[in-house]
Parts: structure tokens; sequence; C-alpha cells
């Protein structure tokens, strides 16, 4: 096992009628901003219990963040919460709510073109309004991590920074809230849920026991309730266990003492900022598509995971491996996310482009090994056609 240091600070409300918290943890005093997406939260009940708890506290709405959120979007956020003397922000949806809080929060004090903030990927904020979550749709740990990402919609470049700032100070997991979700949305976000785990899970091994048996029982419990929130979606115990999948996935736990991948992601985020596809149909594409390029470096962990997971004993070690990478695109077809480029109809344009942007971003090492360059992926995105 790697040296590690950890710590994470967000306080979790879970459950059933949590909502009501929010009231112990907002100052009463404070001005508040309510950031929300497209509108979901006013059909399904979500914003009228937020209001409900935010009773005598002074607070104005900011709607119309886009999934995967606009830093022009957001821009015009910053300059209320500038005019407005917001020194609080509830983000209350998915990931690109979160995430554009945390932006908004971050560029709202920051001295320079915000930016700059995700040029230097989070390193110079000193500073952020404080932050607090509602979370509808379990997918991204954005509700107990401190990193976002963000698109420059103008230049099609959708990049993603941390900040200790912009952790948020709570979250409410009432998994209630993701009853309303369309199928796409849980598929997308049980299939990114599993790909966090896996990327910090498939690389190679350093005896981290207590983090590779995590992971593996939060992709047993995906494997099993994801296909059971599609078949009935208001089953509380499944979305409650999904939504509290979905946040350990990507809140640091699984991350200490081990090497991670983050290659799929690197490559679905270019793919989602040029031709628009979710981030977890990206995901469901290139994750087959590294690993059967990478199956030589990976052998260990993936054996690991096809015996652990699937439960692969027989054949010789490729065919075992072969069956897993197999099994897991079965799985995210399963989950209604489609794992061929074909699928979105894109073709093999797309892989100049891919590349290309890679290496604009200068992400051109890519990896555990940080040994995927930009001519490796032009070879994963072929396997993904
Ligand atoms: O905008 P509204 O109307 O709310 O509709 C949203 C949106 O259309 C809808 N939705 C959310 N909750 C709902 C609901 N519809 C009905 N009922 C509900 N309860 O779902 C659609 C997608 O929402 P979005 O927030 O975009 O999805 P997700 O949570 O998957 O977030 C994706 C974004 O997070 C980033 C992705 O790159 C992408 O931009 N990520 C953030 C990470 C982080 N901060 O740690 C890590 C991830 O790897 C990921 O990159
Ligand atoms: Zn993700």
């Amino acid at each position: 096992m790697n040296n590690f240091s950890y710590r994470n600070t967000t306080q979790i409300h879970f459950g059933k009628g949590q909502i009501a918290k929010i009231k112990d943890e907002v100052p009463a005093d404070a001005r508040v901003l309510i950031t929300y997406g497209g509108g979901s939260i006013k059909k399904n009940g979500v914003f009228d219990q937020v209001a409900q708890a935010l009773d005598g506290v002074s607070f104005i709405e900011f709607g119309g963040i886009e999934a995967n959120p606009h830093f022009e979007t957001l821009m015009k956020a910053v300059e209320i919460v500038k005019k407005e003397n917001i020194n609080f922000i509830l983000a209350v949806g998915g990931g690109s709510v979160i995430d554009g809080s945390k932006f908004i929060a971050a560029a709202a004090r920051y001295p320079n073109d915000p930016w700059e903030i995700i040029q230097t990927y989070g390193a110079k904020v000193t500073a952020a309004v404080p932050l607090g979550c509602v979370l509808t749709l379990a997918a991204t740990g954005s509700e107990m991590n401190n990193g976002a990402v963000i698109t420059k919609a103008a230049t099609q470049d959708k990049l993603f920074f941390f900040s200790e700032h912009v952790q948020p100070r709570f979250s409410v997991l009432d998994p209630e809230t993701t009853f309303s979700l369309p199928a796409r949305q849980t598929g997308n976000g049980v299939v990114d849920s599993f790909v966090h785990v896996v990327e910090q899970y498939v690389t190679y091994p350093v005896n981290a026991k207590v983090q590779d048996r995590f992971a593996e029982g939060l992709i047993l419990n995906l494997l099993e309730d994801g296909p059971k929130a599609l078949a009935n979606p208001t089953d509380y115990d499944v979305r409650a266990n999904l939504m509290w999948t979905a946040t350990m996935a990507l809140n640091g736990l699984i991350a200490t003492g081990v090497p991670a991948d983050w290659a799929t992601h690197l490559i679905g985020q270019e793919i989602t900022g040029l031709y628009g596809l979710d981030h977890g149909q990206t995901l469901a594409v290139v994750l087959p598509a590294v690993w059967i390029y990478k199956k030589e470096q990976k052998k260990g962990k993936l054996l690991q995971y096809a015996e652990r997971i699937w439960g692969l004993t027989d054949g010789d070690d490729d065919s075992r491996i072969t069956a897993a990478i197999e099994n897991t695109r079965t799985f995210f077809e399963k989950m209604g996310v489609p794992t061929r480029l074909s699928a979105y109809g894109l073709d093999e344009s797309v892989i100049p482009a891919v590349m290309q942007k890679l290496e604009q971003h200068g992400h051109t090492q890519l990896g555990e090994h940080a040994d995927i360059t930009p001519a490796d992926v032009k070879e994963i995105l072929k396997l993904a056609l």
C-alpha cells in the first residue's frame, strides 16, 4: 500500500426527509443563492422542500445550469453573487449543478480572470463562497469531493479543477429525490460510478486490501441494484444503495494508497466537449477499449476483477480477461448505455479531433503508468468504433 493522507470534511445528511436539515446548516442571516439546472427540481417537489427548509432565510434563485455546465452560463451567476452580496450557495441538482456551483463559488472570490482557475487546475484558488448541496442524481461523487468539471462552450474545452475551498460544507442525500430520474440518467449514473471505482482499482496491485475489497463491494452493489433501478425507479432501498455507492466511489476513500488510471475519463471528457455525449456515455465507450488495449499492463488487477466480480476462474489468463471485459460491456448495455462510438453516430473522424484536444490540453501521458500518449489514444478509439 502506498503512503497517504486522508480527510473528508463534508457533512452528509442521508435519507428520507433530510432536506429539512438544511435549516440547521445554513446560517439564519445568510444571503443564499439556490442554483439549479433545467427545471427538474421544480417538477418533482425538491425545490418546494428546499424552499420550506429555508423558510425565514433570504434566498434568490439561479436556474438554467446545463448538463456539462458552461463557463459562459456560470459567469452570469458570478455577477449575481457579487451584486447581491451572496454569502452562501446551495446547489440543488446533479453533478453539473454541483460542479457549476463550485466554479461560481470560487470565481466570485477570484481576483483574476476566472478561466485561469481552470487553466491552473484550481491551484491558485484561495477562497470561495461556502457551498452546500442537495443531490438529485447518483453518479459523480461531486457532493463529497473537491473537484468540478467545466466546459467553455465557445472553444469546446471541457476541463476540471480541484480546490479544498469548494469542498461542500454539507450535502443532503435523499434517495427519494432520484425517483424522478429518466432511465437514461439512471443508466449514466450507474456507469459513471462503476467507472470511478475501476479507474482506482483496475490498475496494478499494491496489496491494498481494504481499498480493493471496498472497491469490489461497490462494484457488486452497482451490478445488483443498477438494473433494479431501471426496472423499478421508485424502490427506495435500491435508490438508497445506489446513491451511497456513487458517493463512496469518488469521495477519496478508495483512492487512498493506490495508483489511479483516469485515462477513460480524460479521453471521455474530450468526446463530450467536442460532440456533446453524456459523461456516462463516453465512459461506456472508452473503458472497454482502454482495458483491451492495456490488458498486459493491467493483467494482475484484471484477473482479480475477473475472479472476484465475475467468478471467472477457468481457462487461461487471456480468455478470463476477455470474458471480464465483455461482461462489463454487456452490463453497460443492459443499463441502456451503448458502448460503441457508432451507436452515437460517430465514426473514425473523431479520432484526430480527440487527439488534437488532448495535445492542446497537455493530456499526453495518461493512465497509471503515464504511458498513454495521443498515438495510443488513436489505437484505443479504433477499438471503440
Ligand atoms: O437540469 P435538470 O432539469 O435538473 O435535469 C438534469 C439533467 O438534464 C437531470 N436530472 C438530475 N436530477 C434529476 C434529473 N431529472 C429528473 N429527476 C432528477 N432527480 O439529469 C440530467 C443530467 O444531469 P447532470 O447533472 O448533468 O448529470 P450528472 O450528475 O451525471 O453530472 C455530469 C457532470 O458531472 C461531471 C461530468 O463531467 C458532467 O459534467 N463530473 C463531475 C465529477 C466530480 N465533480 O467529481 C466527476 C465525474 O467523473 C464527472 O466528470
Ligand atoms: Zn465520472
